[in-house]
Order: structure tokens, then C-alpha cells, then sequence
């Protein structure tokens, strides 16, 4: 097998590649030819070493793949071998051969290529919690969505669609236009715009139901300013402890810890408001639930609002490239590796 490792903390050049010999499913498990991988910012950050849950290094990083089962464990039903399959995996997906437990495998929707299949299970899952299960969006609400041109944002925008509610996108300037032909009603570059007063002036002065926020620190106050009476937050990223790559990792995380709203109950309580948290890597001891969320956003691809969007294909070897483009702010939805 072929893999892209993570050798130490550090910037893209801290990827190489690595062979070894094929793995073999174990009980309860199978094993995937892979043909696809998912890039998350989340493997940027732990190559970065700001990524509290990822293990030291040298790993082989990656959550989701795509790809055909070619072998099976005991206990996994043989008519299983040359399914093609969506993978979840915590951590290992930057390979050429994936082996995982057979329900963390679920079968790729027909009318998807290996490549969206990918692009869909952590992106669409994270979308998913922030949005339905803890956002209780609903079609009459007003949902900000920052970073609406990365990969989650663009699962957030096809599943407001599907609910019904208006999003308001932040973005760069130069995303807007396709993220406005995949649904998004309002567009702001927070770079360049005061974008609190602009979510104020287009709810009425109200602010919006629903905020959801990966990018930490002060913007998330900014982000708690901006709800409406009955709002919520969903925290679920702190993509600006990127910025200030001189000091060391965990003093980065802090700041962008450290700059959030401090919350007290009875702030909640005297403003109507409600802030939370959504960490799909948090959740592998509840995979029934995510499981269960999956089988839902699966059957969305055959209902033609599930539409994941991949921005570019690199191949596997070229992984630290897929990295750069990624920290450049170059993508427009989701990048995988292509073994
Ligand atoms: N908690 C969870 O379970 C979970 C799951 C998935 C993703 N996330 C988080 O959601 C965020 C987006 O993840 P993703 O995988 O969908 O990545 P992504 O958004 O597809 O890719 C990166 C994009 O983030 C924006 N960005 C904002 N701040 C940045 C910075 N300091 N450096 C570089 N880019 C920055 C850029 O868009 P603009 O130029 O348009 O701002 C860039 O194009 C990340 O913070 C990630 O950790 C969390």
C-alpha cells in the first residue's frame, strides 16, 4: 500500500510518502481498494500540530474515502467484496488501501462519482449536526453561514436549501458568484466588509436565528452579536489559529480559544440566546446516531438536494500541493487525493 504520512509539525512539506504491505481485515471489518480521498481542514490543522485530537506524529492522516471493498473479515458478509463504498475512518485515509469496520462503509449513491462520494461524509455530517439536529433550523429563519465556499459551507448551503431557510454567506469576493448559483441569498466578504452591520440591515435590525462559525477566537463574538432574540450559535472550528504561524501550536489554539464571547448562563438567559459546539471527531462512540444521519443524507443524493462539489483532484503523492492550495484560501468546495 501506498500512504501519505504526517512526519512531524510543521508546514506541507511535512507530508512524504511511505509503502507498506497491504493491510488485512480483522473481524467486523473490510477492506477498500480506495479511489478517492477527502481533504479536511481538519488535516491541515494536525499537520500543523493545532489539532488536539490527532495522534503525534509520524500518522497517516485523513477521515473519508471512497472506493471498492475488495476483501472482508470474519463476521462480514462476503456479497460485500466489490460494492463500492463511502468510508469513514478516524484518521489512516490518505492510502491507496483503507481497511475499516464494515458499518463505517456505506454504499456510494448511484449517480456519484468516487470523487464526490468522498466530498460527502464529513462535510455533509457536520452540516447536518449544526444545522438540523442542534441548529433546529426551520424554513423561517435567516442562517449565516461563515466560510460558505469551503466544503462545509457548501453541505450547509445545499441542506438550508432543503429546508427552506435564507443563508447569508461569508466568503471571499471572489466565491460569491458561484456560491450564489448554489443558493446562497446574501454574500459578504468579512475581509472587506463589516459584516455584523450588514447581517443587522438585512434581518430589519433583528440579527439572524442561526450563525455557524468554524473560524474561533474574536470572530466567534462577533458571530454572538450578530443573533437574533431566540438565535443560536453553532461553533465548530478555530481556522484562525492558522494565522500567526510564528508562535507554537498550542499558544495559537489558545488565543483563538481565548478570544471567544465569555458566556455565562445568565448572559444566555438574559439575551434568549444559545451557543454550541459540533465536533464530528468527537462523536465515534455515538456512530449509531451519525450512522443514522449518513442514511439520510445518502438517500438526499437520489433526492437531488445532497450535491457535493469537488473544487479539485491531486493525486495522492501530491497531497502537500493539496495542503497549500487548501491554507491559500484557493479552493471553492471540496478537495480529495486521487491514489
Ligand atoms: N467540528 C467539526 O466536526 C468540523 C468538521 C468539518 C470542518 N470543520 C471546520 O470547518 C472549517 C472548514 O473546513 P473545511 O474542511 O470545509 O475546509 P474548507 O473550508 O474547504 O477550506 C478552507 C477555506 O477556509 C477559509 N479560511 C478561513 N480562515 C482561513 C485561514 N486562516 N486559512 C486558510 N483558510 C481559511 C478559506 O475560505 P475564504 O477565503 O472564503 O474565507 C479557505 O478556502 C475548518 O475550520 C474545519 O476545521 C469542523
Amino acid at each position: 500500500m501506498r500512504e501519505q504520512v504526517i512526519t512531524g509539525h510543521g508546514g506541507p512539506t511535512r507530508l512524504a510518502g511511505r509503502q507498506a504491505p497491504d493491510p488485512e481485515p480483522g473481524p467486523g471489518e473490510l477492506r477498500v481498494r480506495v479511489a478517492a480521498v477527502g481533504v479536511n481542514f481538519a488535516d491541515v490543522l494536525a499537520r500543523q500540530g493545532l489539532y488536539p485530537g490527532a495522534p503525534r506524529p509520524p500518522f497517516v492522516p485523513g477521515y473519508e474515502a471512497s472506493g471498492t471493498v475488495d476483501a472482508v473479515g470474519p463476521g462480514v458478509e462476503a456479497s460485500r467484496i466489490g460494492s463500492d463504498v463511502v468510508a469513514l475512518t478516524r484518521f489512516g485515509a490518505y492510502t491507496d488501501v483503507l481497511v475499516v469496520p464494515s458499518a463505517q462503509a456505506l454504499p456510494l449513491p448511484a449517480g456519484l462519482t468516487p470523487e464526490q462520494g468522498a466530498a460527502l461524509p464529513v462535510s455533509y455530517l457536520t452540516a447536518w449536526a449544526l444545522l438540523v439536529v442542534m441548529g433546529s433550523l426551520t424554513a423561517a429563519d435567516t442562517v449565516v453561514v461563515h466560510n460558505a465556499g469551503g466544503a462545509a459551507g457548501l453541505a450547509q448551503l445545499d441542506i438550508a436549501a432543503h429546508v427552506g431557510a435564507r443563508v447569508v454567506g461569508t466568503a471571499s469576493a471572489w466565491k460569491h458568484p458561484f456560491l450564489r448559483e448554489r443558493g446562497a441569498a446574501e454574500l459578504i466578504d468579512p475581509r472587506a466588509e463589516d459584516w455584523v452591520r450588514r447581517v443587522r440591515t438585512l434581518t430589519d435590525g433583528h440579527g439572524a436565528e442561526l450563525i455557524t462559525d468554524p473560524r474561533g477566537g474574536r470572530l466567534w463574538r462577533e458571530s454572538y452579536r450578530a443573533l437574533r432574540p431566540t438565535g443560536r450559535l453553532g461553533v465548530y472550528g478555530v481556522s484562525s489559529a492558522t494565522a500567526r504561524p510564528g508562535l507554537p501550536g498550542p499558544v495559537r489554539l489558545v488565543r483563538a480559544a481565548l478570544g471567544g464571547p465569555l458566556l455565562h448562563p445568565i448572559a444566555l438567559m438574559n439575551r434568549n440566546v444559545g451557543v454550541f459546539g459540533v465536533h464530528l471527531g468527537r462523536m465515534w462512540q455515538e456512530t449509531e446516531k451519525t450512522l443514522g444521519w449518513a442514511e439520510r443524507l445518502l438517500a438526499g443524493v437520489g433526492e437531488a438536494w445532497v450535491r457535493p462539489h469537488v473544487d479539485r483532484a491531486f493525486p495522492l503523492e501530491q497531497a502537500a500541493a493539496a495542503h497549500a492550495y487548501l491554507e491559500a484560501r484557493r479552493n471553492l468546495g471540496k478537495v480529495v487525493l486521487v491514489p
